[in-house]
């Protein structure tokens, strides 16, 4: 009976939390606070709030193509990360052995905790929330674009590629289950068969630039441990106050491991008030930002060779919009030819190509970026910051680059293209245009052809690598911007 009663309250709260799954605005939620360990819809919900966006598209503009990208959906921690849990349990035991002050109140969770992922083997695999994100994200997106895909599915109108890794290739087969749901033959849910494809890891520069580019990588290499110098202190200060709060004696690793397992507990299990509940809210915003400071630093603006890699991808999108241009002037019959090429890969690969496209800057950014000068580093709370990895690149976060065809039929003058470009399904401004819905003209003149020179094959040959002459300061940003005056 009390194991019943047990069972019944944990259902209870397991309901009371699904129910107010994302706090009232305004309020805290570490949720939305995990960088890019966030979900989709909880990044998302903030704009579900917000005002409806202005510059509507003119009546006489249809879209015609459509070039998703997307990262894969929520998973779960990687076999690396599930090992460090389970140190992190021997540890929480070793240090509650050594505690003998009777007077000091530990957390009751710490007692004999357990990773919920212990002794797995296997780690890094979409979870059903992650299946969930995509599959509603398709149905959204077939919604909001009737027309694109009015077509019968095949594989060269809609191709859908993801990259060569089991989590990518889930998500496209989530997003595919919804998008052609209803229009097949397979089972209740009149499901179909559709392809994804894939290039084999070793010469995906489309998708995996980051893990074929040569310069990145060394570049990568050598500026980690400059990134954990810059947490360090942050680190360093939280840990003191842990140990003050409860008497343990964790050490920076402890705390690093914490909020790691804090960001899996409260994005996978919806539980916040245990390892999360160890932090209190300034802190919270504080190790949000030093996850942020990695992906600026690692994967965004903080260095040019991390989104110049990146051109393949933009050049890629760009010629299915030429293609997607001729085909339509040509009228050809059948209309067999692309509508939406749909693409799966990873923060490594979101996070450059938006950086491409020149979003999340603020102030004079852009013009910097244009005169190849280095940016500051993401300002450190209590201070905003445009750089948050929750938007940038939850679970499933994505860019639709939407390509829309006007005409004035009246006065019988030719057609003319403009592009849309959506982060995570709202419309966003390209600097590079200053508008929300971009002459297709000037896409390519300010976007795309200035980006071309950075040719993929010689920025990214390990020979060009610059050695740095001189140590490197820690902490210090001119090292980064310095470097890239020399690329
Ligand atoms: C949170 O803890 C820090 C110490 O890490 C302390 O300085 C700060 O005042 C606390 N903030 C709140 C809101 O309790
Ligand atoms: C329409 O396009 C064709 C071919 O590009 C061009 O020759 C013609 O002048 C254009 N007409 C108008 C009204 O712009």
């Amino acid at each position: 009976m009390k194991i019943a009663l047990l069972c019944l309250c944990l259902f209870l709260s397991v309901c009371v939390f699904s129910a107010d799954a994302i706090a009232q605005p305004g309020s805290f939620d570490v949720r939305r606070h995990l960088s890019t360990v966030t979900r989709y819809e909880v990044s998302t919900d903030a704009q579900r709030h917000a005002p409806p966006i202005p510059n509507p598209i003119p009546n006489s503009c249809q879209p015609i193509h459509l070039n998703l990208v997307a990262r894969h959906g929520t998973r779960s921690p990687t076999k690396k990360r599930i090992k460090e849990l389970d140190m992190l349990a021997t540890r929480l035991a070793s240090l509650l052995q050594d505690q003998h002050n009777p007077s000091i109140s530990i957390p009751e969770w710490i007692r004999g905790w357990q990773s919920p992922w212990k002794g797995r083997l296997k780690g890094g695999e979409l979870i059903h929330l992650g299946e969930e994100e995509l599959y509603r994200l398709a149905l959204r997106v077939r919604d909001r674009f009737p027309h694109i895909f009015a077509k019968d599915y095949h594989p060269d109108l809609y191709p859908i590629k993801a990259t060569q890794v089991p989590r990518a290739a889930a998500s496209a087969v989530a997003f595919g289950t919804g998008l052609f749901s209803g229009k097949g033959t397979l089972g209740p849910g009149h499901h179909r068969a559709f392809s994804v494809v894939s290039e084999s890891r070793a010469s995906d520069i489309l998708l995996r630039f980051y893990d074929t580019c040569a310069t990145y990588k060394d570049y990568r290499e050598r500026h980690e441990p400059q990134v954990e110098k810059l947490k360090e202190p942050v680190l360093e200060e939280i840990t003191s106050a842990l140990i003050s709060r409860h008497s343990l004696n964790f050490k920076r690793q402890d705390v690093a491991s914490l909020w790691f397992l804090c960001k899996q507990e409260a994005s996978l299990l919806d539980i916040t008030n245990q390892a999360c509940g160890l932090f209190n809210e300034t802190e919270i915003h504080l190790l949000e930002w030093t996850d942020d400071l990695e992906v600026f630093l690692l994967k965004g603006y903080g260095k040019s060779i991390n989104y110049w890699m990146g051109v393949p991808l933009l050049q890629d999108i760009f010629q299915t919009m030429q293609e997607a241009i001729q085909a339509n002037e040509e009228n050809q019959p059948g209309g067999m030819y692309e509508r939406a090429r749909l693409r799966f890969a990873h923060a490594e690969t979101i996070v450059p190509f938006s950086c491409l496209l020149g979003l999340f800057l603020e102030g004079d950014e852009y013009e910097k970026i244009q005169r190849s000068e280095s940016l500051d580093l993401p300002p450190k709370p209590p201070q905003d910051r445009n750089w948050r990895g929750r938007s940038i690149a939850p679970f499933a976060g994505n860019n639709m680059l939407v390509l829309y065809q006007c005409r004035d039929k009246q006065k019988g003058q030719n057609s003319s293209y403009h592009v849309q470009v959506l982060h995570n399904e709202v419309p966003v401004s390209l600097p590079a245009c200053g508008t929300d819905f971009c002459p297709f003209e000037v896409f390519k003149e300010k976007v795309v052809l200035p980006l071309l020179k950075h040719e993929f094959n010689s920025i990214c040959d390990a020979k060009s690598v610059v050695r740095d002459v001189e140590a490197p300061k820690p902490c210090s940003w001119s090292s980064f911007s310095h470097h890239r005056q020399r690329q």
